[in-house]
């Protein structure tokens, strides 16, 4: 038989994109990704080429997101916020920006992520976790003569004067994980007392919560208040960084991911969320270098996952700390009784 010319095989396939093309427009998801982009970039590839679905991925920080949320509501273009802290997660899900799903897969979670999902009244449900630490580049500390911070305590020592970073809590998870943290820890007073201390030994208040630690592996600061999750793939990069969690104990994030309400692509946002719960979507994140504790129990634990008996944590009160006027207040004091101050 003889093959059709270029330009009759070219029509051909234009004509059958045509034909395919409205069921096409149907099948996509819009995405707020909230882990680094390689997790996102290699989520959006593989549930692409798997499904045929076109992911629209769009990167913010956890607050930013929420932020974006805030904006978009009478109009959602977003379908699904993956990725994340939890508490703007319970926020939104407060504020009734998330809609109710309860997915059959909950009872394959850990305790924790369940927990997530049953405090939001299934709104959010936890995809990972990761504890608070700190960040350290030991080449840069040893240049001058600083011994690594083994504790909160350690940060307040004078010779640290400009060798932190941190991020700001409007703006980051993170952060606000940190303020959370050490209210829960100290009382409020004290740890505000103690952040105004460590103020005076900030470099930097980045937007992002992986900023501090990426600036440590690149020897632009010595110390990051990080999570130590987000250690391992820079030490995988080739830059010298190592994480510790602090003595006096530390906070852990549960990384949430939220189905929008009033979805344009619902079907397709159930979909997803299904897919992300498995076992098999959470091994992505130890691909793409990102090596947070995956909710689901069957999930393989990469080596390079912080081994979380190992860590004392305090006890924290993600119902608390997840409010939206609680939230709000600690961030606003923050930036009146800390941020405000000079360094
Ligand atoms: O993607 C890395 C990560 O540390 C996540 O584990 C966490 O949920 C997120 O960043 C928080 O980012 P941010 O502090 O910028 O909101």
């Amino acid at each position: 038989m003889k093959k059709p010319s270029l330009p009759t095989a070219l029509l051909a396939a234009a004509c059958l994109s045509s034909f395919s093309a409205p069921a096409l427009a149907q099948d996509q998801v819009n995405i707020i990704c909230s882990v680094q982009a390689e997790w996102c970039n290699l989520i959006q590839t593989v549930y692409g080429k798997t499904t045929g679905v076109k992911v629209n991925m769009s990167l913010k920080g956890s607050g930013e997101a929420l932020a974006q949320l805030i904006a978009e509501r009478a109009n959602p273009k977003t379908d699904i916020w993956f990725g994340g802290t939890g508490d703007p997660h319970l926020q939104a899900a407060e504020q009734g920006l998330s809609l109710e799903y309860k997915s059959a897969s909950l009872p394959q979670l850990h305790e924790w992520a369940q927990a997530q999902a049953a405090q939001s009244n299934y709104r959010t449900v936890g995809i990972y976790s990761g504890p608070l630490g700190f960040g350290y580049n030991p080449e840069l500390l040893a240049k001058k003569k600083l011994a690594a911070p083994k504790s909160w305590a350690d940060l307040l020592k004078p010779e640290f004067k400009g060798e932190i970073q941190v991020a700001n809590p409007a703006s980051s998870g993170t952060a606000y994980t940190m303020v959370a943290t050490l209210v829960q820890m100290m009382g409020e007073d004290k740890a505000f007392e103690y952040m105004k201390a460590l103020h005076k030994n900030i470099q930097t208040y980045t937007r992002s919560g992986t900023g501090p630690i990426k600036a440590v592996a690149r020897g632009e600061a010595s110390v990051s208040i990080s999570f130590v999750h987000d250690g391992p793939g820079e030490k995988l990069q080739g830059f010298p960084v190592e994480t510790i969690t602090p003595a006096e104990g530390t906070g852990a994030e549960i990384g949430s991911m939220s189905i929008i309400k009033g979805a344009r692509h619902l079907e397709a946002a159930k979909k997803f969320y299904e897919w992300a719960l498995t076992a098999q979507a959470q091994q992505f994140g130890a691909a793409a270098r990102q090596f947070q504790l995956p909710s689901n129990k069957a999930a393989k634990i990469d080596p390079n996952v912080p081994d979380f008996k190992k860590i004392k944590f305090i006890k924290y009160d993600y119902a608390k700390y997840g409010a939206s006027a609680e939230r709000r207040r600690l961030i606003s004091k923050w930036e009146k009784d800390v941020n405000s101050l000079p360094r």
